[in-house]
């Protein structure tokens, strides 16, 4: 039908959350269903600058880390993209992602940070500009699928004769 547009769906939360296992859930899911869905992942690490990132996570390259200082200062590339019409946050304590498989070598893999990226998401979270929504991960990967696929429903048909946003405008 003409007008009609797909929604865009992000999935977030700390190191070993669920995102890449329930994003590869949710594609596969709504194909199954007939819809169109593809999976982005940031940072793609086939691109040059994803190698870039790559290669500064395995702590083969060392840059200077601005991320570290401040999170304005992460937001402004993003500042007009496409805004997310749903970001469902994957809430998931410290202690329970670190059993999920031992942290690997890369850098960030640790309680600490994972500690302080927590603290940056519930600032990020405090703008209602955007559509955030906690979905307890610390369920089964089967239960917590079936909520995100239902909520994704949700979205898709809210959005699909609505102009899309831009993030942060
Ligand atoms: N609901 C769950 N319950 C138990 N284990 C899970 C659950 N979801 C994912 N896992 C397992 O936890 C590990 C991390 O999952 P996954 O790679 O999907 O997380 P992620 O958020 O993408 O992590 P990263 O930030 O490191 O990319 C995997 O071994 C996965 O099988
Ligand atoms: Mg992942």
């Amino acid at each position: 039908m003409a007008g009609r547009r797909g929604a865009l769906i992000v999935l977030e939360g700390v190191d070993r959350a669920g995102k890449s296992t329930q994003g590869r859930r949710l594609v596969e899911a709504l194909r199954g269903d007939g819809h169109r869905a593809d999976l982005l992942r940031f940072p793609d690490r086939t691109t040059e600058i994803g190698r870039l990132i790559s290669s500064y996570l395995l702590k083969e390259k060392n840059l200077e880390d601005h991320a570290n200082f401040c999170l304005d200062w992460c937001k402004q590339p993003d500042i007009g993209l496409p805004k997310p019409d749903l970001i469902l946050f994957l809430q998931l304590s410290p202690e329970e992602a670190a059993e999920r498989g031992n942290f690997g070598n890369e850098r960030y893999e640790n309680s600490s940070f994972q500690e302080k990226v927590l603290q940056s998401f519930y600032h990020l979270m405090k703008d209602k500009t955007l559509n955030w929504k906690t979905m307890d991960a610390s369920k089964s990967i089967e239960d917590l699928h079936r909520e995100i696929k239902s909520v994704a429903e949700e979205t898709m048909q809210e959005v699909q004769n609505k102009p899309l946003g831009q993030l942060w405008k």
